[in-house]
């Protein structure tokens, strides 16, 4: 949805728009900048959004404000005194190299960040809210070192390819279902190795003293966390109050301000400004990713051509890719419903009168295509992906750099889900392969067949039986994934 309207006024008077909604904190520039404005002058508060009193249009079009500005100064962009993890960095300090960086952080540094000034300056393929190209990747885990590292050495870092967030509502959505699901069959097993079965994926779990000592593809709290390529984040809103300190230094009160664990500092990367996002701002930006158009099948025009991509969708599943990429899933409610009842604490937080239930009916609410209505107040949704961690690797010779196990950080790290050479990315969502090249966690692959052909570990008996295939066979899996698009808004 475009903003134009409701946001005109920002640039026309601010009167105008503050007598016809509800105005909040506002910001204004330090006066040695006072011929300067900040890009986001008004937040929005929750209590505004609790009330009914800003319409469901409203919230969404300040998310997506939030989401394509580029933050300034006087926004609050910058940490000064922050990492990109949200820890108080040691002051003062020298980079690795013996260079000396005021505080330890530039305005601006590529590996270790503040990296851009706005989401999608990397989240804009082929639409804002998109993917990105490798020019976008993020250093992830550089974020967190302090000092900070000029380097971009694996050894420092997992390069890693921006996702796109078009049908994140449903996903999230269909995360906390199968939480749900898979939190009450727990509930109660005795001791022993048990599978438990959700949505049609297998979980193995090992129980041992009451407790869950193993557990395959996913965390031992058996809390599904379907972002990130790793799968290591709740919900859209956590994702992105990481990302607005990580990438533009922007602290949302939530995590910075109202955090007994940050001590209730106002300004906690001393930047001078308080209050850089608002609950209600994190909530708008959350609703405005969960309502992006969920991707589609885009069918050619020539019957022929319409025919190989039906062949090449049976070959896909015939030859095992849907053990992994599954190209259906119900939901048993189509609402979306914001915040996450499995956020991590801190999320969504500390606001006055607190952040009840959000919802919208992703079926009939968003930006089109929607999410496809199933029978009995179901919803459909083709996510080719299972949210579950697998392992692609089985040669961990030196050619292991070339498949999908190049990432060295992973290897036992727990905040990063790898233990060495076990199962360590989710299975990569491919309903919107077919319009967000470069492909694989690094982004450094440029075909589709490349990518398939990386496969190892679980994913090999299906790769070796991709490259048996007679090339017409593989021409039409190909041309069927490439039907899988984020269809741009006019
Ligand atoms: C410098 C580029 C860059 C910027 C700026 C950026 N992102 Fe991202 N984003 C990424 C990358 C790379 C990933 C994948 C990270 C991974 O897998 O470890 C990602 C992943 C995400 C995801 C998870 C998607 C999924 O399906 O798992 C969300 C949500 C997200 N970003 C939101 C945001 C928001 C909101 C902002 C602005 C506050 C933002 N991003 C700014 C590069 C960026
Ligand atoms: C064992 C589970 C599994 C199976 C089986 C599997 N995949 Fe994957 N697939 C994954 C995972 C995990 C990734 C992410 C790999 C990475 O980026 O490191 C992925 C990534 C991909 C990608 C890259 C997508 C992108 O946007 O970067 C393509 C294309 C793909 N798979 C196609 C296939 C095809 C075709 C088959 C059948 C021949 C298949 N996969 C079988 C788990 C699987």
């Amino acid at each position: 949805m475009k903003h134009a309207c409701l946001y005109a006024p920002f640039f026309f008077g601010l009167a105008v728009w503050a007598s016809s909604a509800p105005a909040a904190s506002q910001k204004e520039c330090p006066p040695e900048l006072a011929a300067e404005s900040p890009t986001v002058p008004l937040s929005i508060e929750q209590s505004d959004i609790n009330s009914g009193e800003l319409s469901f249009d409203e919230i969404n079009d300040h998310g997506e404000l939030l989401f394509l500005t580029k933050f300034n100064i006087c926004d609050g962009r910058g940490r000064p005194e922050t990492t990109g993890g949200g820890d108080k960095r040691a002051l003062p300090t020298v980079s690795e190299d013996g260079e000396s960086l005021d505080r330890g952080q530039q305005a601006k540094l590529r590996t270790s960040a503040p990296d851009s000034d706005a989401c999608a300056s990397c989240h804009n393929d082929p639409e804002p809210g998109g993917a990105g190209d490798f020019v976008a990747n993020v250093f992830v885990l550089a974020q967190t070192l302090d000092p900070v590292t000029l380097s971009v050495s694996p050894s420092r870092s997992n390069s890693r390819n921006t996702l796109g967030m078009h049908g994140a509502g449903p996903i999230e959505m269909l995360a906390r279902e199968m939480t749900d699901d898979l939190q009450s069959q727990r509930a109660g097993l005795p001791d022993g190795i048990h599978t438990l079965v959700t949505k049609g994926v297998h979980f193995e779990i090992e129980i041992l003293g009451g407790q869950v000592v193993e557990a395959e593809g996913i965390d031992h709290d058996l809390i599904v966390r379907p972002f990130h390529q790793a799968g290591k984040v709740v919900s859209i809103r956590e994702f992105t109050a990481n990302a607005m300190n990580h990438h533009h230094g922007m602290q949302a009160e939530e995590r910075f301000d109202l955090n007994p664990a940050k001590g209730f500092d106002p300004d906690y990367d001393n930047d001078g400004v308080e209050r850089e996002l608002t609950i209600g701002d994190l909530t708008a930006i959350t609703i405005w990713q969960a309502q992006l158009s969920t991707p589609a099948r885009v069918m050619p025009q020539q019957k022929a051509d319409r025919f190989k991509v039906r062949r090449g969708k049976l070959m896909f599943n015939e030859i095992g890719c849907t053990y992994c990429h599954k190209p259906e899933m119900v939901l048993e409610s189509r609402d979306f419903v914001e915040p996450d009842p499995y956020n991590p604490p801190g999320t969504c937080a500390g606001a006055a009168d607190g952040c009840p239930d959000y919802t919208f009916d992703m079926t009939e609410v968003g930006d089109l295509p929607r999410l496809e209505k199933g029978p009995g107040g179901t919803a459909i949704v083709h996510p080719y992906t299972d949210l579950k961690r697998h392992n692609l690797c089985d040669d961990p010779g030196p050619d292991a750099i070339r498949w999908f196990c190049n990432e060295q950080l992973a290897q036992g790290r727990p905040d990063q889900g790898g233990k060495p050479g076990s199962e360590f990315f989710l299975t990569r969502k491919l309903w919107d392969v077919g319009n967000t090249a470069p492909y694989g966690h690094r982004g450094d692959i440029s075909t589709i067949t490349e990518a398939v052909l990386l496969h190892g570990g679980e994913g090999r008996a299906s790769r070796d039986a991709f490259t048996t295939l007679p090339t017409d066979a593989q021409q039409a899996i190909v041309a069927f994934l490439k039907t899988l698009q984020v269809v741009p808004q006019q």
